[in-house]
């Protein structure tokens, strides 16, 4: 059964790597940062589209997943305007509205699962609160997740907020596969 992925702020291609790694199809990326290029398309099979995603419509996302069986929406949003380190030093971002386009994109393209990454501290934002609303105004079981890292073998102490948003019912995460 093929599962193909459309990337929003794809970046250097860490998440689209991982999908490749577990068996996805990553059809197609989104970012802004030319520089993402090279490290994107020389480390992942997937193609790299050069657009804002403010600039994007469902249409661009849909028509990568015709004839799919099972379509899902991917993105990590810049974590800026939520980590600690930032906000101690730059209080005006205004990055956070990506995640509204998020959300606006899951309703125009309409795929079977929406997945979010983040930092932890965007649980805790009245934008994640909005988020979640607005998809399950849409329909989708919605949950999330705080991952340590090291528990999956990721070899960097950090934590993660991870959110599965699915048409098919609640997606669970599986437990620990490594001991740290
Ligand atoms: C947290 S990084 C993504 C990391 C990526 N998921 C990975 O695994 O490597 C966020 C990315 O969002 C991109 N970005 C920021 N604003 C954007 C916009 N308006 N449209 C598209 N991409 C954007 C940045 O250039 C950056 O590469």
């Amino acid at each position: 059964m093929s599962i193909s992925v459309v990337e929003l702020f794809r970046g250097a291609g860490g998440l689209t790597y991982g999908f490749e790694q577990a068996g996805l199809l990553v059809k197609a990326g989104y970012d802004i940062d030319p520089e993402c290029r090279f490290p994107y398309e020389h480390n992942t099979g997937a193609r790299f589209f050069l657009r804002d995603v403010q600039e994007l419509e469902g249409a661009d996302i849909a028509e990568h997943f015709f004839g799919s069986a099972i379509t899902v929406l991917a993105g990590c949003a810049p974590c800026q305007p939520f980590s600690t380190y930032s906000r101690r030093y730059d209080d005006r971002q205004s990055k956070w509205l990506l995640m509204q386009e998020f959300a606006r994109l899951v309703e125009e393209s309409n795929p079977d699962i929406a997945f979010l990454e983040n930092v932890l501290p965007l649980k805790f934002h009245p934008v994640f609160k909005k988020f979640t609303a607005h998809l399950a105004r849409l329909n989708y079981f919605v949950k999330h997740y705080r991952v340590n890292c090291p528990d999956y073998g990721v070899p960097q102490s950090r934590k993660r907020l991870v959110l599965f948003a699915s048409k098919f019912g609640e997606i669970g995460l599986f437990g620990p596969t490594h001991t740290p």
